[in-house]
């Protein structure tokens, strides 16, 4: 195996964080991307009575996350599955509730690292981009089957590709003579389909087409949406979620569910909020936190991470 790493982002804040909702006797925090077992290790190591339920849909993670975790015995449990599953992960776990869910979204530096896995474009290699392996859609697939007109969608929506609809033409026009197989033909037909300007600035021109199509790959978002709410339900009283974003449409998602959940739905001008009407979660981050300068100077995964967390009102 390739030693590949990770490291944790925002880890101490995140450890702060989930202290007051541990608290209680035998919590369970739900590690909902449980990648190389970074934040888990910090977890266990802090929480003396802490059960962790490791989730992650890369088997390859997995493998890696059970091994550097062996020590802790079973006070882990692993699960290979999507983590708008939760529910289902919890019950199967022997839970009903939980303390605390952790998202640290994304993909982590191993599966970047890792050549084969096709995430990265500095290096030729198969266009892949799937997080488990056993899932259908590549990004090959998109590439030779997507219109111009939704591939474009896709550029401009999840990666904010300006030049979206250069590129998918490009990519549609190119695909007629031969499909796309490897990355290091679309790193180049991005270079040439962008205008020449636009080339010189802002670091490699094929970064926000690969970001989009992974986003894609993996149905990011639509699982993300999903799993956001599944997780606020599972929280015990005083549980806490925490979110780690590291894309604008993520920290969307999140700000715009934990707002839902936060506000209640009683006019404002009323001078009491009435039984039952009350909100049944508050914001525990005012606005989203971000890394200090001394982080991302160590660690450049933690430049455009976004942090907010909420907790269910104890009953
Ligand atoms: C940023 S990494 C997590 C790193 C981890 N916190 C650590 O310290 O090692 C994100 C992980 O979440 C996994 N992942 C992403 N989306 C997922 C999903 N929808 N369901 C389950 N796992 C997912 C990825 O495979 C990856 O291993």
């Amino acid at each position: 195996m390739t030693e590949a790493s990770h490291v944790p982002v925002l880890l101490e804040r995140v450890l702060d964080l989930l202290e007051p909702s541990v608290a209680v006797d035998r919590p369970v925090v739900v590690d909902a991307t449980l990648g190389l077992g970074g934040h888990t290790e910090a977890m266990l190591n802090r929480f003396a009575d802490l059960h962790v339920i490791g989730i992650d849909r890369d088997p390859e993670a997995l493998a890696r996350a059970k091994t550097r975790l062996a020590a802790f015995g079973d006070r882990v449990t692993f699960a290979h599955a999507v983590y708008d599953e939760i529910a289902e992960v919890v019950a199967e776990a022997g839970f009903r509730t939980v303390s605390g869910v952790l998202f640290d979204l994304g993909v982590s530096s191993m599966q970047l690292d890792l050549a084969d896995r096709g995430f990265a474009y500095a290096q030729d290699a198969p266009l892949d981009m799937r997080m488990n392996p056993e899932d259908e859609l590549t990004a090959a697939d998109i590439l030779n089957t997507y219109t111009s007109r939704d591939l474009a969608k896709v550029l401009r929506e999840y990666g904010e590709e300006k030049f979206a609809k250069r590129i998918a033409d490009a990519v549609v026009a190119e695909r007629a003579r031969e499909p796309f197989t490897d990355s290091a033909r679309l790193v180049d037909l991005i270079r040439t389909s962008i205008p020449a300007a636009a080339r010189r600035t802002g670091g490699n021109p094929a970064k926000r087409t690969f970001q989009a199509l992974r986003i894609e790959v993996n149905d990011e978002l639509g699982v993300y949406r999903r799993a956001l709410p599944a997780s606020l339900e599972i929280l015990a009283p005083g549980g806490r979620v925490v979110v780690l974003a590291y894309h604008s449409l993520e920290d969307r998602i999140t700000k715009r569910a934990f707002t839902e959940v936060t506000t209640t739905d009683v006019p404002r001008d009323l001078p009491f909020v009435p039984e039952g009407h009350e909100a049944r979660f508050r914001l525990v981050t005012r606005g989203a936190e971000m890394a200090t300068e001394a982080e991302i100077d160590e660690n450049s995964r933690a430049r455009s991470v976004r942090l907010r967390v909420v907790e269910r009102i104890a009953a």
